[in-house]
């Protein structure tokens, strides 16, 4: 795992941009998996206008969504497909066979796993996993405690989670559950990037990258990636010991 700071939001998220960009422009059809929220729209919007304005030779990828919230529907606002529509799919005008995202309202979400994972093993594995990391260490929905062997599953989330989550919807909204890709596949992605700015993510962080490696925390695992890296602004930083 790489550990790179960069000296604010902006130039992390430009930075993070460039990553995503990169990895379209050098393998046509890959594979490349986002998370929602608030950490990631400054470097979605500015993929988006890189691509546009520096166009690549086969723009094609696919974009899977890493995780939704179950019995949220794509209309509302605080969805995670209402989010990668408004922040990738819809500006890039990505057409439906380059889109797989979880439908959360299904009657049927270990089927919809099951869909899910059938998809990625179709498409030859993710090549480039974006991720943030939640206030309990958490990546996706894969809440503290969650078993790292897992592939697409459903989850119950954390306290946590589903106070801190009240913040993407404009009422209150009821989350129990989760549905969401493992970290399983965070694992095995070519290229994993976890990044996190100010510094409220701080101790998170530091916990992160200077505790036990387990999924008590579960984004400490990513110090297992060959191919990770974390991505802090300075502020996210701040805690970290001198030298990590
Ligand atoms: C959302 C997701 C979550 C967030 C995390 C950080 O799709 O996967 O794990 O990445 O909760 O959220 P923000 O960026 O809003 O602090």
């Amino acid at each position: 795992m790489k550990l790179s700071i960069f000296d604010d939001y902006a130039d992390l998220s430009y930075q993070v941009a460039r990553i995503i960009y990169e990895q379209v422009r050098s393998k046509p059809g890959s594979v490349i998996c986002l998370a929602s929220g608030d950490t990631p729209l400054l470097a979605y919007n500015l993929f988006t206008v890189l691509l546009k304005h520096t166009p690549v030779v086969s723009p094609h990828f696919t974009l899977v969504g890493l995780d939704e919230w179950i019995g949220i529907s794509p209309e509302n606002k605080g969805s995670c497909s209402y989010f990668l529509h408004r922040n990738i799919i819809d500006p890039l005008l990505l057409p439906p066979e380059q889109v797989r995202l979880f439908n959360a309202m299904t009657p049927d979400p270990e089927q919809e796993c099951r869909l899910m994972d059938e998809f990625i093993q179709s498409k030859g594995g993710i090549d480039l996993m974006i991720v943030g990391i939640g206030m309990n260490g958490h990546i996706g929905f894969n809440e503290p405690g969650v078993s790292p062997g897992l592939r697409s599953h459903v989850i119950a989330l954390d306290e946590t989670t589903r106070t801190v989550g009240q913040k993407y919807f404009t009422g209150a909204a009821t989350l129990t559950k989760g549905i969401t890709l493992g970290l399983k596949y965070l694992l095995e992605a070519k290229t994993a990037v976890l990044f996190a700015s100010g510094e409220g993510k701080a101790p998170i962080v530091k916990a992160a990258l200077e505790g036990e490696i387990n999924t008590g925390v579960p984004a400490s695992l990513m110090r297992k990636h060959p191919g990770g890296r974390v991505m802090l602004d300075r502020r996210a930083a701040s805690l970290l010991t001198p030298g990590t």
